[in-house]
């Protein structure tokens, strides 16, 4: 049996939503962003939301449109993908962390504090693997010394935390679709949510070549080509109907891994959920010491598996390079950067390909 690590879905229904925008609309900015906009807002629970052409666009302008400039620190975890960082550094900002929480992959609001110089302007909580950081812990401190605060939801669309959608938990969030996350857009896409009129507004511009408003060729604001096609929205608003039904799927597949894998070897299983936080899987991570022999083995029967992240940003050779970061900076994430293993998870995997993937675990214990 084969297991692939993910698998993005495309029905002929999403395709011909494509095809349909294609031979209709205006290829960008056509109706179909708008409408996928507005269907997007409303599942995440904001008044606004913003398309683009990708999630490092989203936290990019997320950023910039709330005054964040070159020479700002932006405090984030390490433990995510270089993306979250790359936002802000590719414009001048400079990286800041604080370590994870060892159980749950996310910021320890605890630690935040003390990360916190006179240069830290903003905090990027990542809702790693689908699950829902600390929000209220995390806002508190922001409040405490005046910072925005901006979630990587690149991972979590549709994780609830106390009772409120991700991307409506802070100032201003930003969501990916690249093709394996929990929805995509058949490409690169990427969307900011929020409830401020104003930054959504100047989002809107600066994704636009800066246009002013109602102008063809007055730019008043310096802007990108961040725009999303409107043949990639088309298939967003088909895919975000399904959005429910497949996180509850995945969250299905990661029980039936709990209990298929409780109790095997050193495994650390995932975080369960609780009632005030309540994850997607959109990854389903492992923790072992024997993590590289266990890929290994998995790997040569025929199952895909992966490491997020095996090297945390601040130990990126370009990262080392441009700010001087060492190895003992943030002991957790280093550590559960040597242990992590990502299992296959995506909307139809089957139980019978879940059970290959434990038994075959099994395996590698006996
Ligand atoms: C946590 C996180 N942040 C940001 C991004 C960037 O999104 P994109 O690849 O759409 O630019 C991703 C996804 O790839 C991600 O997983």
């Amino acid at each position: 049996m084969k297991v692939p690590p993910a698998q993005p879905i495309m029905t002929d229904k999403m395709i011909e939503a494509a095809a349909n925008a294609l031979r209709t609309e205006r290829l960008t900015l056509g109706d179909s962003v708008f409408k996928f906009e507005e269907a997007f807002a409303k599942m995440c629970g904001t008044k606004y939301a913003v398309a683009l052409n990708s999630g490092t666009a989203a936290l990019q302008l997320a950023l910039q449109a709330n005054g964040i400039k070159a020479g700002d620190k932006v405090l984030t975890s390490s433990m995510s993908f270089v993306a979250t960082t790359n936002s802000y550094v590719a414009y001048g900002g400079i990286p800041g962390f604080a370590d994870v929480l060892e159980n749950e992959f996310t910021l320890d609001p605890a630690k935040i504090k003390g990360a916190i110089d006179s240069k830290t302007k903003a905090i990027i909580p990542v809702h790693l693997y689908g699950m829902p950081c600390h929000m209220d812990e995390i806002n508190e401190v922001a409040k405490k010394h005046n910072l925005l605060v901006v979630e990587d939801s690149a991972q979590a669309h549709g994780a609830v935390y106390k009772g409120k959608k991700a991307g409506n938990l802070a100032d201003i969030a930003c969501f990916s679709f690249y093709p394996t996350k929990n929805m995509h857009v058949g490409g690169d896409g990427g969307m900011i949510t929020t409830n401020n009129e104003e930054v959504a507004e100047l989002c809107r511009r600066m994704r636009h070549c800066g246009r002013k408003k109602g102008s063809n060729y007055e730019h008043d604001v310096i802007g990108y080509t961040m725009r999303l096609n409107s043949c990639n929205a088309a298939v967003g608003i088909e895919q975000l109907k399904f959005l429910e039904e497949w996180n509850d799927k995945r969250r299905a597949a990661a029980k039936l891994y709990d209990q298929q894998l409780r109790g095997v070897l050193d495994l650390v299983l995932p975080p369960q959920p609780t009632k005030d936080i309540v994850p997607v899987f959109h990854l389903y991570t492992i923790r072992t010491k024997k993590r590289n022999a266990l890929k290994a083995h998995l790997e040569k029967n025929g199952i895909g598996v992966g490491v997020h992240y095996e090297v945390p940003i601040h130990l990126q050779p370009i990262y080392k390079q441009m700010f001087g970061f060492k190895e003992g900076m943030l002991p957790i994430t280093e550590r559960l950067s040597k242990e992590v293993l990502t299992l296959p998870m995506f909307a139809e995997i089957t139980h019978d390909q879940i059970k290959y993937v434990c038994e075959t675990i099994k395996v590698f214990c006996e």
